[in-house]
């Protein structure tokens, strides 16, 4: 057995207010849990989005029940400068330049440039020539702030938000979808591989490991959007796909391929995800840091299966795939809340930011 920090997912849609039949602070938190990750940041687009402070708070409250340490990004909506300057103790703003769940896209440029300006951390969900367009706002105004750029899932956005002037600025994030499936997967899953962004070519999936091997990619997170199977199998299915169970399990195999090292894994799902957003006392395993730990037995073959999964929607795409290395045991704050295949319910704590 192997023990990792406990994994920070600095990208999940845990849908709680206003999406609650997808999923809820608790449900999202034991499937967390049950994936060694031990803190995770939400993202805005929920009903209603958090966009203001009352809806801030609100999501506050609603977390109390999360069984794994979390913490929140606040949403970039038109008029709100003034209260993502004053809101308190978030990890990052996160704004869309392209549409997706929640429809918060900004299309007005100018806007977006007083984001950047406000906030010391912006993530865009930006697709293709949106990230360059992201880029060039802030070479032209000449912002020193931080972009982390969510998802990017080719290799011409790898290149967009790497090959520029301001590169040290700028963080990348990747997926496990985007790493371990490419649009031939959308032949025989469908809508259930439908996400924003779409998943690319084989080539683009390579492009991606290739970053991870150089350095170039920063941090990899679950984006983990679950949406109900009914609402996947009808026409106009919603995006997203669950992933706070599997990606671990997805590395660790990954590892057992010798496609990844544990110390890679270690920086892009722990120490980095820590660095980028300043999260306290996190992301390595060190006297004086949070008892947050993952133990993962890297020997285990076991298949992904949707009836042992926790999230409240119950399927993966990657249902079927047997995959050797799981978590076995995950602590949070030194209490073991998971431990042989059972869940504790000892509640967990927002993070804390360096400023
Ligand atoms: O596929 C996606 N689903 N991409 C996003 O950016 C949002 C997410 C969701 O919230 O469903
Ligand atoms: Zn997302």
């Amino acid at each position: 057995n192997f023990a990792l920090p406990g994994l920070i997912d600095c990208h999940v849609h845990f849908r709680e207010p206003g999406l609650t039949h997808k999923e809820d602070f608790l449900t999202g938190s034991m499937a967390a849990a049950k994936g060694g990750i031990t803190t995770i940041l939400d993202m805005p687009n929920t009903i209603p989005p958090t966009t203001t402070l009352a809806a801030l708070e609100e999501k506050r409250r609603l977390a109390a029940k999360s069984i794994v340490n979390y913490g929140f990004n606040f949403g970039a909506s038109p008029g709100n400068i003034s209260d993502i300057k004053k809101a308190k103790n978030i990890a990052a703003v996160k704004l869309y330049m392209d549409y997706t769940t929640g429809d918060m896209k900004i299309d007005d440029l100018e806007f977006v440039a007083d984001v950047f300006k406000a906030s010391k951390i912006t993530i865009i969900h930006a697709e293709d020539i949106s990230i360059q367009n992201a880029i060039e706002i802030i070479i032209k105004n000449k912002i020193k702030n931080k972009l982390h750029v969510a998802h990017v899932s080719s290799e011409k956005e790898l290149q967009y938000a790497k090959q520029n002037k301001i590169k040290k600025q700028v963080t990348v994030e990747v997926t496990p979808h985007h790493l371990f499936m490419n649009d031939k997967d959308l032949q025989h899953l469908g809508s259930f591989a439908e996400m924003k962004p779409r998943l690319k070519t084989e080539n683009d999936q390579k492009a991606l490991w290739l970053g991870i091997q150089n350095g170039i990619v920063d941090a990899i997170a679950s984006d983990h959007a679950p949406h109900l199977k009914e609402e996947k199998e009808q026409a106009n299915y919603p995006f997203g796909v669950p992933g706070v169970e599997t990606m671990l399990p997805l590395l660790l195999d990954a590892f057992n391929k010798n496609r990844i090292s544990l110390p890679t894994i270690q920086k892009l799902c722990c120490e980095n995800p820590a660095g980028i957003f300043k999260i306290k006392n996190k992301g390595i395993i060190k006297e004086g840091y949070d008892a947050d730990l993952v133990v993962a037995d890297l020997d285990k073959r076991q298949a992904v299966r949707n009836e042992d999964l926790l999230t409240k929607c119950k399927w993966s795409p990657f249902e079927g795939k047997i995959l050797k290395g799981w978590p076995v045991m995950t602590i949070v704050n030194g209490n073991v809340v998971f431990n042989d295949g059972k869940i504790f319910d000892i509640k967990a704590k927002e993070v804390q930011y360096a400023t």
